[in-house]
């Protein structure tokens, strides 16, 4: 089957409303045509309004060409996603969360002979899951052998070390494990020794000119008072922020290469 296929996959960080899905527009055709990725996965927990996903969202992250969705803590934010997460199984939410929650928490998709798994997980400091997600990509990997020639594992999370520890979890067990959620992309992109092409934080697709996503003047008033404020989607300086990664036929990485890229430039 894949027997002998490497695999070039790329990874877009959480896109942030409107205007982070605008640029996935403008910027996705000239990364394909430039790198030719055989599966684009894309984190969609902020693609509505900033906050969540609803089904006109994810649907238009899945025509722009995202072979999978991502998500993460907002993943329920919107209760007209429900019933689209039980019925789409591109979409993935956390797969350490309530197994009777709607949606699922991993996916297999296929392109060109290919099979990849896309793993979805909560960390849990700071955020909410129901079981650890170290048993839980354990039971996974084990699920998806046989099933994937290569897993990649969208680690949700907000404290630096739970994802530094899931990357050494993983590694020489999945082809990437990539960190989402702070919306800040970190400089650590590399193969771990086992072969597991990993980086703590990959960023957002939004705007840079707010703060992770939120207009500044908001964000800066709620800290500056400590008083409930009404946050909106920043609509200052779009950037792209992805990662490519390339992996042998066995499905470890050969390469991560971080792709930070202004909208417009
Ligand atoms: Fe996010
Ligand atoms: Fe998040």
């Amino acid at each position: 089957m894949a027997e002998s296929l490497a695999v070039k996959l790329l990874f877009v960080g959480d896109v942030v409303g409107g205007i982070g899905r605008r640029t996935l527009a403008a910027l996705l055709p000239g990364l394909r045509d430039r790198h030719r990725p055989d599966f684009v996965v894309v984190n969609g927990e902020n693609a509505a309004g900033g906050v969540g996903i609803t089904r006109k969202t994810a649907r238009e992250l899945l025509d722009l060409g995202a072979d999978a969705i991502t998500l993460g803590n907002h993943a329920y934010r919107h209760r007209e996603v429900y019933d689209f997460l039980d019925q789409e199984p591109r979409i993935v939410r956390p797969a350490n969360y309530p197994k009777g929650s709607p949606g699922r928490g991993h996916v297999v998709v296929e392109a060109g002979g290919r099979r990849l798994g896309v793993v979805n997980l909560s960390g849990q400091v700071y955020l909410e899951a129901v079981r650890s997600p170290f048993a839980e990509i354990d039971a996974l990997l084990a699920e998806l052998r046989g099933r994937a020639d290569a897993v990649l594992v969208d680690m949700h999370a907000e404290a630096t070390s739970e994802k530094v520890a899931m990357g050494w979890h993983v590694d020489g067990r999945a082809l990437a494990c990539v960190g989402t959620h702070t919306h800040i992309p970190t400089a650590d992109a590399r193969v771990l020794p086992g072969g597991t092409a990993y980086v703590t934080d990959v960023g957002m697709t939004g705007p840079r000119g707010g703060v992770i996503g939120v207009k500044r003047e908001q964000a800066l008033e709620r800290f500056l008072t400590l008083t409930q404020v009404r946050f909106e989607t920043s609509d200052e300086d779009p950037w792209l922020n992805a990662v490519l990664v390339e992996g042998d036929a066995n499905g470890r990485a050969l390469s991560i290469e971080q792709l930070l890229l202004p909208n417009g430039a």
